[in-house]
């Protein structure tokens, strides 16, 4: 009886009371329930639906991204729209934009092979922490979705069958390729970007919006996941703030997944047999997200050990919700504060309100903005491939060189760290080893062989270039235009970013100026001045930036969200780095040089650990713990 009770005590609290709502995933309003069956009955609630429980503008930030607008509280959570900085450009039916003259551009593999070639030049300035880094943060906010599509929901793109599907838009491999002329590949696996049209959230005769699978706030999804009930299931221990670990061979790791799907598909059995299930799967993928998930994950506990120490008296829901955002924002300074100003240069970022010169508090909070990655920023970042590269090198603890493996092998593999020490060397090669450079030339492994065994032939440059089209975006000189002001009509006027020979690349390439695909200019541009990337891309990072600093309400460095950090708190995160996050969390790193992301010599020596600033978690000390112990 009593159950009983309670039963329809919580069904009341939970939706006759109408605490929960249905809310449309792509209009972002809410819906009846008349709707709501619709909904389950086409099957389309997964996508289409989110059911919200009432914001409190008082709690922390939610785990699913919903509420972090008061007034549109679906913005924020999974499945919801990206913004467009330019408006779509598609041919009839929403097939690919044509070239100014009508006819097709031209094959993206033959962009792809003719503007970037292939080989291997170090970088003489990044470390491979870089390119580790910058997938996990795009996986924070970024989608996997579109690469199992292919790979294991639609395996026959290249086959006969492919033809008669829409959703495949293989990529065709022309008979003089540079490669593959000495082969039979003809043609690259690809599906069409999921939509909120191809999902049936909308009709599809409307302009196709991507649908992601991620929140587009910088919160590391990766480690606490997109939904509470995942968090609750697979991550929260319950017990101090702390996350479910396993700990082997005095190691801490995330647990290893018992789940039947084997998400771990490389793993060579018998001796590798760790798996990572985190709240998102998807964290376990790439090496360079599969190590920063390691890190991050053990940074948190990490983090609510030493708030539990120092306060002794705080239960397991405050520490956890503490640790969560302690760990978020010391990411986010690491990243903003620390990488971007090395790759985009410091004035840069500071001239354009990305990073503030001063250490205090700043508060660009704007409610009139939604939750939202823009779909040229998710792309435009892909640029940084050209910066991977392809062998993984590992070292001892000593920093001798031992051996090396390709990275493309270590896709779904968090095995193959458990084993031999590799976390160790691989760890020793992360802060030693150069990426590539970005030089207009891309690493043979990331170009050829992307998704190592699971397909014959990959090239994600390729990929990412076609994609373009399919997501309808506008020719390249438009958001060159959309970024300065000044208008693209000849290939001569690209002078005044390019260098002539690629001017003259990309005439050879295209007819007409405004042929040219958005990513394939981002690949020869000039780099910004004091920075690394390209000005462009620089641009629409910096678009994409300020959005996410004004439209998250529990942004970080925000004197009056819930939970903010005091004064003395922000000057702790302020402290962060890359190298001592590796010093408290990473596998027996003793020494490192004091800006990781940067090669280590002159000025940037490789010393102990000690002499590394380190964040003090006093400041969070909280003077009640000691009233109640005396
Ligand atoms: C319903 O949709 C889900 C999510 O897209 C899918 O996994 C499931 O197979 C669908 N069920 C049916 C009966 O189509
Ligand atoms: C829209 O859906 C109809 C029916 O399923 C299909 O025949 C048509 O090709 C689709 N159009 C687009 C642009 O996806
Ligand atoms: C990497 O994977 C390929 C298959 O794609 C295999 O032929 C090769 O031997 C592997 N390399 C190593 C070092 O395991
Ligand atoms: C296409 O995908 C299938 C299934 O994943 C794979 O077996 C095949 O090797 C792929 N084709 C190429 C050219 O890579």
């Amino acid at each position: 009886m009593l159950i009983k009770v309670l039963l329809v005590l919580a069904y009341c609290r939970l939706y006759e009371c109408n605490i929960v709502s249905h809310y449309d995933t792509y209009t972002g309003g809410k819906i009846t329930e008349e709707e709501y069956k619709e909904h389950v009955k086409k099957n389309t609630t997964f996508w289409c639906v989110k059911d919200i429980v009432a914001c409190d503008p008082n709690e922390w930030s939610r785990v699913d991204g919903s509420c972090n607008n008061l007034q549109h509280p679906s913005y924020g959570a999974i499945h919801t729209p990206q913004k467009r900085i330019l408006p779509a450009a598609y041919d009839t039916d929403f097939e690919p934009r044509r070239a100014k003259d009508g006819s097709p551009l031209p094959l993206a593999r033959y962009l792809r092979t003719s503007l970037m070639p292939q080989g291997k030049v170090p970088d003489q300035v990044f470390t491979q922490l870089v390119t580790y880094i910058l997938p996990f943060f795009t996986s924070d906010a970024g989608t996997l979705q579109d690469t199992i599509n292919y790979v294991l929901w639609k395996p026959y793109c290249c086959e006969a069958k492919g033809k008669c599907d829409r959703s495949c838009i293989p990529n065709k491999v022309p008979d003089l390729d540079p490669v593959h002329r000495f082969s039979n590949v003809r043609c690259m696996n690809l599906t069409r970007p999921e939509s909120f049209q191809s999902m049936g959230c909308t009709k599809n005769d409307t302009t196709p919006d991507r649908i992601v699978s991620s929140t587009p706030t910088i919160d590391l999804s990766t480690i606490y996941g997109n939904s509470m009930e995942s968090l609750n299931k697979k991550g929260r221990q319950f017990e101090k703030g702390l996350l479910k670990s396993e700990f082997e061979d005095g190691r801490e790791w995330p647990p290893s997944t018992n789940s039947k799907i084997n998400i771990c598909l490389l793993n060579q059995k018998p001796a590798e047999t760790r798996c990572h299930s985190t709240p998102e799967d998807g964290s376990n993928s790439i090496a360079g997200i599969n190590i920063f998930t390691i890190w991050f994950w053990r940074h948190h506990n990490y983090i609510a050990r030493a708030l539990s120490k120092t306060n002794p008296c705080w239960g397991d829901e405050r520490l956890f919700y503490t640790a969560r955002d302690i760990n978020i924002a010391m990411y986010i300074q690491i990243l903003l504060y620390e990488l971007f100003p090395l790759l985009m240069g410091k004035d840069n970022l500071a001239n354009n309100n990305i990073i503030s010169y001063s250490p205090g508090f700043r508060d660009m909070y704007d409610d009139q903005l939604l939750p939202q990655m823009s779909a040229e920023f998710s792309t435009g970042f892909r640029w940084f491939h050209a910066m991977q590269e392809g062998s993984l090198k590992m070292f001892d603890l000593e920093g001798n060189y031992l051996r090396k493996f390709p990275i493309v092998n270590m896709t779904l593999r968090t095995g193959f760290l458990a084993v031999d020490n590799n976390i160790d060397y691989i760890t020793q090669g992360s802060f030693r080893q150069p990426c590539a450079k970005a030089d207009y030339v891309v690493d043979p492994d990331i170009s050829e062989v992307i998704l190592g065994p699971f397909q014959r032939a990959a090239d994600v440059f390729t990929s990412d270039l076609a994609k373009n089209r399919y997501f309808g975006f506008q020719p390249y000189v438009k958001y060159k235009q959309f970024c300065n002001n000044k208008n693209y009509a000849s290939f001569d006027d690209l002078l005044d970013s390019m260098d002539p020979e690629r001017v003259e690349m990309l005439k050879d390439r295209y007819k007409d100026v405004e042929d040219i695909d958005l990513l394939a200019g981002l690949w020869l541009e000039k780099h910004i001045d004091g920075g690394y990337i390209p000005s462009t891309l620089f641009c629409l990072i910096s678009e994409q930036m300020l959005r996410s600093i004004s439209f998250d309400r529990h942004w970080y460095e925000r004197p009056n969200r819930p939970h903010a950090f005091n004064y003395q708190q922000l000057a702790e995160i302020r402290k962060s780095s890359i190298s001592r996050l590796l010093c408290d969390v990473a596998d027996k790193v003793t020494k490192i040089q004091p800006k990781g992301f940067l090669r280590a010599g002159s000025g940037n020596q490789i010393q102990s650990c000690e002499r590394l600033q380190k964040i003090n978690f006093n400041a969070w000390a909280d003077n009640s713990c000691c009233m109640k112990k005396s």
